[in-house]
């Protein structure tokens, strides 16, 4: 069969994503009741990190100690990855030695590459385009807290950067209805748009784009490799805060997501992100399930 990977939600069926959900639950309590599951006793996950983490690291590195398995730390500082070594070619020889491999890069295109040439597993761990593994954990947080997914509408506030792209692959997947609120010159791409047109809406008043959503979610003004753009961003995100005023609009029972890091008094302010609404805590700690969930699913069940 095949190897899957899981570069972007699109990857997994509809069914598929909605089983990963339920058994990240699973996964959950079982870890929660103290039960020992080592599924992937031996199996060997390589982690290459271009950029920084904490959650994605850590849950990823966890997940597999508590599997039963082990995790290698890669980056291009001590690996000859950064010193030129094609791509092509550390995937092939990376191949031979782990089970499976995530990758948090740049370019999108690199992690297909490196796909193309792999014959075990890769996930996404965060690219230019896309982050699916967070998407796994947002919808778990949210099926917890409120139960089905599908029909309900979800607010994405700010940039159109690789959150909201994995947030509109979600709304198709999950059946849900995106507002996207981001100021002019930071739309998502036209062409993932078009693609999801019935799922998803550029409104581009925050207040307008919140009326009625059972979720407000937000990221960054500045990602990781935009650094020095980060003055003039601060300039064109000013009216794009997640604050008390947007989430009044929205419906009583609303969630606040942040895949996180966040910047208080930038993106969303303290009174969001710290108060009774907020289920970023919920949602970091779900990266652990939702991950643990899909290395079972890519490793033993597929
Ligand atoms: N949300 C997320 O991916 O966090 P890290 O950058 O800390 O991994
Ligand atoms: N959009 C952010 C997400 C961090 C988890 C970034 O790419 O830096």
């Amino acid at each position: 069969m095949a190897v899957r990977h899981f570069l972007t939600l699109m990857d997994l069926s509809r069914q598929e994503l909605i089983n990963l959900t339920n058994r990240a639950i699973e996964l959950k309590q079982m870890q929660k009741s103290g039960k020992v599951y080592e599924p992937l006793k031996n199996k060997v996950l390589g982690m290459i990190f271009e950029k920084s983490s904490t959650r994605t690291r850590v849950s990823f590195e966890t997940g597999m100690i508590q599997f039963g398995g082990g995790a290698i730390f890669l980056s291009p500082r001590d690996s000859q990855l950064g010193r030129g070594e094609p791509i092509a070619d550390s995937a092939r020889v990376l191949s031979q030695m782990v089970d499976i491999i995530m990758i948090r890069t740049f370019e999108h295109e690199k992690i297909e590459t490196f796909a193309k040439y792999s014959d075990i597993p890769i996930i996404n761990a965060l690219t230019d385009r896309a982050h699916p593994c967070q998407l796994l954990a947002d919808m778990q947080c949210f099926q917890e807290r409120r139960g089905q997914i599908q029909g309900k509408t979800f607010t994405w506030v700010g940039d159109g950067n690789n959150m909201c792209y994995s947030y509109i692959n979600a709304a198709r997947q999950w059946d849900f209805k995106l507002n996207i609120a981001c100021p002019e010159g930071y739309d998502p791409d036209p062409q993932l748009m078009q693609e999801a047109s019935d799922h998803v809406e550029i409104i581009r008043d925050p207040i307008a784009a919140a009326k009625g959503s059972d979720c407000i979610v937000t990221d960054v003004w500045a990602s990781m490799g935009q650094e020095e753009e980060q003055r003039q961003r601060e300039k064109d995100f000013a009216n794009y805060q997640v604050n008390d005023t947007v989430m009044s609009q929205a419906n009583k029972d609303a969630l606040f997501m942040h895949c996180l890091p966040a910047h208080r008094g930038e993106e969303v302010s303290a009174s969001v992100i710290d108060g009774p609404q907020s289920v970023v805590w919920d949602e970091a700690g779900n990266r652990l399930h939702a991950q643990k969930a899909l290395l079972e699913f890519l490793l033993v069940k597929s």
